[in-house]
């Protein structure tokens, strides 16, 4: 089975177990509507990518980790297109859950998303308590305070913002639970793994604030030009055009330096590299100094 087979039969148990008898039927939906279809699924692609690397001698586990790294990203978008954050009508080119639910229910399948993560990986690790207690504090990291998700979302409240910090809390704490989770659910210790999601997390949210100034709703799916409307700091404004696609490569360049000795070493380097050059179009349409 591929990888990403993989990602999708994982993440289908666990949507299937929050349709159980006497599930609010709505909820449901709106949880589906969250997960299904998917975006890029690059984190999740990102830890299987690194459990293989290791060596995947947990490949159960790493499925749970991978799908569970989903579902908090999920959860995020739900939340982020709330009117209190981005106000988005779109994503993944259909309506956000909130336009196609109402604001209570995307409030609750947030909510029920991020419970789902953490269950996800309890659930797949009963036969490997050391493991799972891992994972679980990898899974918290990333979702919640100082430096995950949580935090990054609500650095949009403070008077003073410090854009790398904003990033890598907001974007780059979960590609770097997607490594170290990767990594540790291999049996490989996570933490000499951390850097190569960070660097690449930011990285990716450099190449979404270039695709959210000079790309079409059309090309993303999603609205454009909400960081400016919204007054949201971001890579364009802080370095300029160009000097945010040089902070992208740097950025990349270090992901790729950083990845650890491991048997699958140059292909995982190769992998990410090649990846991340698909992340920005190369045509004038961004080169727009
Ligand atoms: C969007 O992430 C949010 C950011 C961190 C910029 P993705 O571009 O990975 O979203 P999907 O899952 O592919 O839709
Ligand atoms: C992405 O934030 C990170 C999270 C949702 C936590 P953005 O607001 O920059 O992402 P998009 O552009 O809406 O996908
Ligand atoms: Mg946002
Ligand atoms: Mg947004």
């Amino acid at each position: 089975m591929d990888a990403a087979e993989r990602i999708e039969r994982a993440l289908e148990g666990a949507l299937a177990r929050t349709a159980g008898v006497g599930a609010p039927p709505r909820l449901v939906a709106a949880f589906r509507h969250a997960v299904f279809p998917g975006g890029a699924r690059i984190r999740p692609q990102l830890a299987l990518a690194v459990a293989a690397a290791c060596g995947d001698r947990n490949p159960a586990l790493a499925d749970a980790a991978a799908a569970s790294i989903e579902l908090l990203h999920c959860a995020s978008l739900v939340h982020d297109d709330l009117p209190c954050f981005d106000d988005a009508d779109t994503r993944r080119g259909r309506p956000s859950v909130h336009r196609a639910f109402g604001e209570p229910l995307a409030v609750l399948a947030g909510d029920g998303l991020i419970v789902l993560a953490f269950e996800t990986v309890v659930l797949a690790g009963a036969r490997k308590p050391g493991l799972m207690a891992s994972l679980l504090s990898v899974v918290a990291r990333a979702a919640g305070a100082p430096n995950g998700i949580v935090a990054g979302q609500a650095w949009e409240s403070e008077p003073e913002i410090s854009l790398a910090a904003y990033q890598q809390a907001k974007t780059g704490a979960l590609f770097a639970a997607a490594t170290v989770a990767g990594a540790t659910a291999a049996g490989v210790p996570g933490e000499s793994w951390r850097m190569v999601g960070e660097c690449l997390g930011e990285a990716f949210q450099v190449a979404d604030d270039l695709l959210d100034a000079f790309a079409s709703a059309a090309d993303v799916g999603k609205p454009v030009g909400r960081d400016a409307a919204l007054g949201r700091p971001n890579a364009v404004l802080q370095l300029g055009p160009l000097g945010a696609r040089e902070r992208f490569e740097e950025l990349v360049a270090e992901s790729v330096a950083s990845v650890p000795d491991c048997p699958g070493r140059d292909a995982l380097r190769a992998q990410i590299a090649a990846r991340a050059a698909r992340l920005l179009p190369k045509e004038a349409a961004l080169s727009v100094a």
